[in-house]
């Protein structure tokens, strides 16, 4: 493998899915081999409501690992009052960082308009009253999920990021209006990625995250292989090149912001 372009400075995978059913018995060593190449903390979203018991365990045999608690697009339509009473139930777990990943999802509509708005107004509402950021998947659906995030109260108390951005340029104004974050995947490093390599390169440096959302999107440079945290080092190798900076920079940055959103503490290291 080539090698990584780590630094000392350490770096933040915001948005890694490290679960048994990405991973199988692997999961542990995946874990280790990220901590090994100095990646310092992570947070591991939920996408269903079934495993929130092996986020929670993981969460509390690893000191920086943080987790969120949400019903992804693809599974709005089983949304009820119990998804909500349980993600807030859960909720007062220390280790729960946040609300997602949920959104919106018009290019593979596997729930149909409806479900989806309303799953995401509920956990827009959720969030903003346990006051945790909100993680939002959003793909073709751009000025819906925006319209919704301002009516739900972003900027206002309600706060979050747009994870594995893949606009461009043109939806930066409103996301700014919106007050939200802007995180990074291995998609930026594909080539033919232009127009989200052009956000990229006008982003505020304290509106970035980087993240990997593996086990997909694994960056060019391991294109083919199944994803893991470790490989976030690619992604802000990706955006310092843009932006004319280092990796170390966009490292510190983007960890510092990840802490800010999630409220993290400066990572316990051995
Ligand atoms: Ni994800």
């Amino acid at each position: 493998m080539k090698e990584l372009p780590k630094h000392s400075v350490g770096i933040i995978d915001s948005h890694a899915h490290v679960v048994k059913e990405f991973f199988g018995e692997e999961r542990e060593e995946v874990i280790q081999r990220s901590f090994d190449q100095g990646v310092v903390q992570m947070v591991n979203p939920g996408v269903v409501l079934t495993n929130v018991g092996e986020l929670v365990d993981i969460a509390d045999r690893h000191p920086n690992i943080y987790i969120a608690l949400g019903l992804h697009p693809h599974e709005a339509k089983d949304w009820t009052q119990d998804s909500e009473d349980l993600i807030e139930k859960m909720s007062s777990h220390p280790k729960v960082v946040g609300v997602g990943e949920c959104g919106l999802d018009f290019f593979y509509n596997n729930s149909d308009h409806d479900s989806q708005v309303k799953c995401f107004r509920a956990q827009c509402r959720l969030a903003k009253r346990l006051n945790k950021p909100i993680i939002v998947h959003c793909r073709d659906a751009w000025d819906e999920a925006f319209d919704i995030l301002q009516e739900e109260g972003a900027g206002k108390g309600l706060r979050g990021v747009f994870h594995c951005f893949t606009g461009g340029p043109e939806h930066l104004p409103r996301i700014a209006e919106l007050d939200f974050y802007v995180s990074f995947s291995g998609i930026v490093t594909f080539p033919n990625a232009k127009a989200l390599q052009e956000a990229a390169k006008t982003v505020p440096e304290n509106r970035i995250l980087v993240e990997t959302d593996c086990p997909f999107l694994a960056p060019q440079k391991v294109r083919g292989k199944k994803n893991e945290p470790q490989y976030v080092w690619y992604v802000a190798e990706k955006l310092a090149e843009l932006r004319g900076s280092s990796v170390e920079q966009i490292a510190r940055s983007a960890a510092d912001n990840t802490r800010l959103l999630f409220s993290l503490p400066v990572p316990i290291l051995n």
